[in-house]
């Protein structure tokens, strides 16, 4: 079937559930543009860090991600669910494209950087592979030609290095590839539920999308709040407080909202009641998509078909991408 809409490529590396940050700064924003855009949302094996170090955890992931990706609505009718690997082409590109982006450049890249010292300090050596990710995400959004690619804002310098070298293969060999555009939610990066500047597995600071409602509840009481203040009747701080931050992100009752933010700020109002309420709204929100989650759960059948037909439609763009590349990098070398 034709589908003449712009695409989209995005995606996120198996290396656990996805977690409330990652509904909020990407999974809300690839919902609204399904309809739009043709998608391809990538499960990224291939970037793995720790591949080598826990190939269960990888293999559980992939599966864990398209139940929490079906759970909260990207629509199989309307994108691809991609397993990279299953479309090697992405590694054929990644080698390619390395002649077309200096290490120099790799070792500015902030992202990279900051990612980087979490590799040091877990692991002897930081392994070649890990160099290679920005290059293979940089040949994930070019191999179906995406026009967009949804991301948070951390990524942004790879997108940044994508339209680099789209720009720079297409002077040098031909217009093969569109160049792509970042497109940035209006959700800031959520901090994780100790405050923390990130929301992540390993710091263990996440709210699953899978957690039930009483395990919500446990985790949010022991979100990390004001720490100047000492009393239910001391005055508060909202700003930087995690609490109101999910509180912005996550309840919808903005009357209510703001209600909690007076009373906090006088010295009105407990931590018990206002995570209470936050503990509800979030109920609220991933009820359904617990709901949905356990259909999909108790059909795994269904959900590999999902991840099948997908793969299978990513590796037949690939291939006629690859086509157009070999034929560009003139590799047509015993005609
Ligand atoms: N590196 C991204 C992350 O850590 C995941 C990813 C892999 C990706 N390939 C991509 C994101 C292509 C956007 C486009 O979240």
């Amino acid at each position: 079937m034709a589908d003449d809409r712009p695409r989209i490529l995005t995606g996120t590396r198996p290396t656990g559930p996805q977690h409330i940050g990652h509904f909020a700064g990407a999974l809300q924003q690839w919902i609204a543009l399904q309809h739009e855009f043709e998608s391809f949302w990538l499960i990224a094996d291939y970037q793995v860090s720790d591949f080598a170090e826990d190939i269960d955890l990888v293999r559980e992931s992939v599966f864990e991600t398209a139940l929490d990706w079906l759970a909260v609505g990207l629509d199989p009718d309307q994108g691809h669910y991609v397993i990279e690997s299953l479309v090697p082409e992405h590694a054929e590109l990644t080698i390619w494209l390395s002649w077309f982006i200096g290490l120099g450049r790799l070792q500015r890249n902030p992202t990279l950087k900051a990612e980087m010292a979490d590799v040091e300090a877990k692991m002897e050596s930081v392994p070649v592979a890990f160099f290679t990710y920005p290059v293979m995400q940089v040949a994930n959004i070019l191999m179906p030609k995406a026009h967009a690619v949804p991301v948070g804002e951390d990524q942004l310098p790879h997108i940044e290095m994508t339209r680099e070298v789209a720009r720079r293969f297409n002077r040098k060999f031909g217009e093969v590839f569109p160049v792509p555009k970042g497109i940035v939610g209006d959700v800031p990066r959520l901090v994780g539920l100790d405050g923390d500047a990130k929301m992540s597995k390993s710091l263990g600071n996440t709210i699953d999308l899978r957690d039930d409602a009483e395990t919500v509840m446990l985790k949010v009481r022991s979100m990390f709040t004001d720490p100047t203040r000492l009393r239910a009747t001391d005055p508060g701080h909202v700003e930087g407080n995690p609490v109101f931050m999910y509180h912005d992100a996550f309840n919808p009752d903005e009357a209510e909202v703001e209600d909690l933010k007076e009373r906090y700020l006088k010295g009105a109002v407990g931590d018990v009641e206002v995570k209470e309420k936050l503990a509800r709204a979030l109920n609220t929100l991933l009820d359904p998509i617990r709901e949905r989650r356990s259909y999909y759960q108790a059909r795994p059948d269904e959900v590999k078909q999902v991840l099948a037909a997908g793969s299978e439609h990513a590796r037949m763009v690939a291939q006629a991408t690859m086509g157009e590349v070999r034929e560009a990098l003139q590799l047509d070398y015993l005609k």
